[in-house]
């Protein structure tokens, strides 16, 4: 907040004012200040030991009347701003409701590769890292003034598509699937892998069947848009639940008629050969296998697919970064793509990035498709709601539009589970986790967020003018403001590091302080100095959460 004349006020003795504001530092513990500036990196440069500097720095910090006092120890500069001046500008900054909005992206565009779902396949607890966490990221950069494209690159290619034909000409029909849901879709893609064990046969008709899918063929063609209309139909209700929205849905599919150029360019290059048959480009120099870009019988692949998607973002989108959200199952696939997309010349080859994530397990072992043995989202969406409606039953019997905030509970503890650690950590699914609504989760949040509306509603309209800061300057007061204070750094952290849970952190860090300093004060007093300035607080507290809610995803009722 002050850094900028902070630094302006400091820039003498041959410092200038970029040195210092690059040079300061948030002190990780209050007793030493709220800003410090580390001396010693002066030291070289000005041939001064850094006590030195930092006492012939202190009466220039000194007379700025934002500032309460200054200390000069070990070399630092710690200054301590006047708590009731600081409160009265970041209070004010913090009374629109959304906190920390930015234009620093202006101008650029990032393309969001995440959730990326395979057709035919229910959705489940596996895919909702990527959902969420490509969500959040999605809203973080807007939030910060980008230009966001969100794909999903659906899964809408492969030999499954041929299996559940013939699964469906054995055990159903075209009528019966496009009646039925993606649960029923499953079951024959389920039986079809049991009897394929017994009758391998059944994977040569499944083969031909996808040949004719790749023809054009119109029966086949009916069959595939059937599976795709169905699992749409189920993901989308999944997409409301969560909040998650997609600016292009061009899959595998769509790249059908556009991989020719690629492999063109790749040919021209030298950089295509053969081996047994299938076309790779060999990728030994850097220590990894080679690239397979077409099969024996000219089939394309997962890659070649992926070759043509960023050529056609590039052109389409032209990105300055364009982020894959996959699980870190993928890192070989990912690795290999961006190489031979810089062996190409690839305009965007140094912007491309995967963003990794860990993997969900069951607490018996890992999750499979094709036997079945997997946790729905939907089942565990519903039964969140389930239990959250329970507890709202018990504790506030009387809320109005109960479902429509139980489901924003149990989705909101649901999306939290996922988006509270570091990506790259390993999930193992338990039902008791994500349904304990107690301690560092999203009701918890939202129960602070809504104890909030509760006090603003009862305070009733408040005037920053006649707030008196004194009121608000104890320790657990001035706790919360530097919170709030630091909440838009948050978030261009979270953006800069691709980790939305640097804003699930700070929100939840900040609804602690804010109940601790709850706890210990009335907000709606007499004294009118002192409501105005604790409503005051309390608005840019609920604003600030509110707007941390919502980056991630998560709905922030009024009332619990
Ligand atoms: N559908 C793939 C999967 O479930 C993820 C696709 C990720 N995006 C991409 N451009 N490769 O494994």
């Amino acid at each position: 907040m002050f850094e900028n004349e902070l630094s302006n006020a400091l820039a003498v003795e041959g410092l200038s004012e970029q040195d210092i504001l690059g040079a300061l530092e948030v002190p990780k513990e209050a007793k030493n200040g709220d800003i410090c500036l580390p001396c010693f990196k002066f030291a070289r440069t000005l041939r001064l030991a850094p006590q030195i500097i930092a006492d012939r720095l202190t009466p220039h910090a000194k007379a700025l009347d934002f500032v309460e006092k200054v200390e000069t120890v070990g070399g630092y500069l710690n200054v301590f701003f006047k708590r009731t001046r600081l409160a009265a500008d970041i209070l004010r900054a913090a009374q629109c409701e959304t906190v920390g909005e930015s234009d620093e992206g202006k101008g650029k565009t990032i393309c969001i590769d995440y959730s990326s779902v395979n057709i035919a396949k229910p959705f489940h607890i596996g895919h909702l890292s990527t959902t969420v966490i490509g969500g959040a990221l999605y809203r973080i950069f807007k939030h910060l003034g980008y230009n966001v494209v969100g794909i999903n690159h659906l899964g809408d290619w492969g030999t499954q598509f041929g299996k559940l034909i013939v699964a469906t000409r054995k055990w159903s029909s075209l009528e019966e699937v496009e009646k039925n849901d993606e649960y029923f879709l499953n079951s024959l893609y389920v039986r079809y892998h049991k009897e394929a064990a017994e009758h391998p046969e059944m994977d040569d008709d499944a083969r031909a069947w996808f040949k004719r899918i790749e023809d054009g063929d119109k029966d086949a063609t009916a069959y595939f848009d059937a599976f795709k209309k169905v699992t749409m139909e189920a993901v989308g209700k999944i997409y409301d639940r969560l909040k998650i929205h997609f600016d292009s849905y061009a899959g595998e599919s769509f790249y059908n008629d556009k991989m020719q150029p690629c492999l063109d360019i790749l040919r021209d290059k030298g950089l295509l050969v053969e081996s047994d048959g299938a076309w790779v480009v060999d990728l030994d120099k850097y220590d990894m296998p080679p690239c397979l870009l077409l099969k024996a019988d000219g089939a394309t692949l997962y890659a070649t697919r992926d070759l043509a998607a960023a050529y056609y973002r590039k052109q389409t989108y032209d990105f300055c970064k364009c982020l894959y959200v996959v699980a870190y199952q993928q890192n070989l696939h990912f690795k290999q793509l961006f190489q031979v997309l810089k062996l190409m010349d690839f305009a965007g080859a140094d912007d491309m990035e995967h963003i990794a994530f860990g993997m969900v397990s069951m607490e018996d072992g890992a999750m499979s498709t094709r036997n079945g043995r997997v946790i729905w989202l939907k089942e565990v969406l519903d039964k969140a709601v389930d239990k959250a409606a329970e507890i709202i039953s018990e504790k506030n019997p009387n809320i109005q539009n109960k479902m429509q905030v139980a489901e924003s509970v149990g989705v909101g503890a649901v999306v939290f589970s996922a988006l509270w650690n570091n990506r790259i950590k390993d999930i193992v699914f338990s039902y008791d986790k994500v349904l304990n609504f107690d301690g560092e989760t999203a009701p918890y949040v939202q129960y602070t967020y809504a104890r909030c509306a509760s006090a603003l509603r009862k305070g009733g309209k408040f005037d920053p003018e006649k707030a008196d800061f004194e009121s608000i300057a104890s320790d657990e007061a001035y706790d919360v403001i530097k919170s709030v204070l630091a909440f838009p750094e948050s978030v261009r952290q979270a953006a800069k590091l691709r980790e939305p849970c640097v804003v699930t952190r700070h929100i939840v860090d900040l609804a602690g302080k804010f109940n601790r300093f709850y706890i210990g004060h009335r907000i709606v007093v007499d004294d009118e100095g002192t409501r105005n300035a604790r409503l005051m607080l309390t608005a840019a507290v609920k604003h600030t959460i509110g707007t941390g809610l919502a980056l991630l995803g998560i709905d922030a009722p009024e009332e619990m």
